[in-house]
């Protein structure tokens, strides 16, 4: 109650007003003995963080469903690859406590120089379940022999189309039969080893332009070998999207039946968005209004951790489009984990009281978000 009444007096406070008061010594000791109760000590809990990080904030390709493009053309990005020597101090500190350990999520993590390395590092920190996606174009046999070797769970290669002329003109820059050739001899690199090695998985966004020819995709995959295919919805899920298989429901439907009885038959795994319910239009589509349901079920200040390649930390990926909570190029991870930033975050979530991004995000409805991998 004490907390609602001071948001509500500093509400009223013009910008500098509330950024000098936030800064002072007072206001960081008064907030924090007042959200003392949300305080966690991860050293206790053990392994149960899913981190996901990025090693480079460039990409090489122009995938037209994807924010990448855009944010190159505005020319406010320069180009940060994480010094391998960050990239080993996040890993002795937070690797121990984690998990599901993601590398590349909004990326191209093989344009790292020093990828190998990284990998090696993160083999060493004894995580449980691990993962990497990439686009595929710069899957050298080096770079195969490097990843087979290593202890990923899995490597996700993206691939949104059943041919050349659909995978062209959605994955920008990139040449199909390279990316299935590339595909392929990480299969035959993993079948000449003895150890199993990451399986290979394959990411697919799911589009109007290519929903009829899903089967047709599903065969692509069972020819390259894959163990496991994730199908995605394109975002955002508007109707403005023309993309976004919502707006083609029955289609979709039809097609996932022919998908999954295709994949079931060749032993394929799968994960692949439930068929719509057609007599729901409104369901379909994304909510922007406050759900303080599904907020509260959300975890990600408990257990989540996106980095991107400058060291930043930041909650969950919606919420890297704010000021991060933390930079582990200054400060520890003890630093970090129970700064006022977690704290505030954590009270607003347990009490039903999203702000920001947290309003309508439907990300952690379900936990799923940190299952997966
Ligand atoms: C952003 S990429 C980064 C990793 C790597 N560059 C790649 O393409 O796999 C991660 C995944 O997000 C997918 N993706 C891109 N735009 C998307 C969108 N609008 N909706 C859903 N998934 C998207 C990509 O296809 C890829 O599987
Ligand atoms: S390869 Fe990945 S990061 Fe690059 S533009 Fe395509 S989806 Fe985005």
């Amino acid at each position: 109650m004490e907390l609602i009444l001071i948001r509500k007096i500093v509400a009223h406070l013009s910008p500098s007003m509330k950024a000098r008061l936030k800064d002072s010594p007072l206001a960081q000791a008064v907030g924090r003995r007042m959200l003392a109760r949300e305080v966690v000590d991860f050293r206790e809990q053990g392994r149960v963080f899913s981190v996901r990080m990025d090693m480079t904030n460039i990409c090489n390709l122009q995938c037209k469903m994807c924010p990448w493009p855009a944010l190159a053309k505005s020319g406010k990005v320069r180009r940060e690859d994480m010094p391998l020597e960050l990239f080993q101090r996040i890993a002795e500190q937070v690797f121990p406590y984690t998990r599901n350990l993601q590398l590349g999520c909004e990326f191209e993590a093989t344009l790292h120089p020093n990828l190998p390395e990284m990998l090696r590092i993160a083999m060493d920190s004894g995580v449980t379940q691990s993962g990497m996606i990439t686009n595929g174009t710069r899957l050298t046999p080096q770079l195969c022999e490097a990843i087979a070797q290593s202890d990923l769970t899995s490597v996700g290669i993206s691939i949104d189309g059943p041919d050349a002329e659909s995978f062209e003109s959605i994955r920008i820059g990139a040449k199909f039969d390279q990316v299935i050739q590339r595909a392929k001899r990480y299969v035959e690199t993993l079948q000449r080893q003895e150890r199993p090695g990451p399986r290979l998985k394959i990411n697919h966004v799911l589009m109007c332009s290519t929903l009829d020819r899903l089967d047709d995709f599903a065969r692509l995959c069972i020819d390259i070998g894959a163990s496991e295919i994730e199908f995605l919805h394109c975002a955002p899920r508007t109707r403005e999207n023309a993309e976004y298989a919502g707006n083609r429901p029955e289609a979709y439907n039809a097609a996932r039946e022919r998908t999954v009885l295709l994949l079931d038959a060749a032993g394929v795994r799968y994960d692949i968005p439930d068929p719509f319910d057609l007599d729901d239009e409104t369901g379909r589509y994304e909510v922007r209004d406050v759900n303080r349901e599904i907020c509260g079920q959300c975890q990600a200040p408990w257990r989540l951790m996106q980095i991107n390649s400058r060291g930043q930390v930041f909650p969950c990926s919606p919420r890297t489009v704010k000021p991060p909570f933390g930079d582990f190029r200054r400060e520890t991870f003890d630093e970090i984990w129970n700064n006022l930033q977690y704290l505030q975050l954590r009270y607003e979530l347990r009490t039903g009281q999203p702000s920001g991004p947290c309003v309508g995000c439907r990300s952690f409805s379900t936990g799923k978000a940190l299952e997966e991998f």
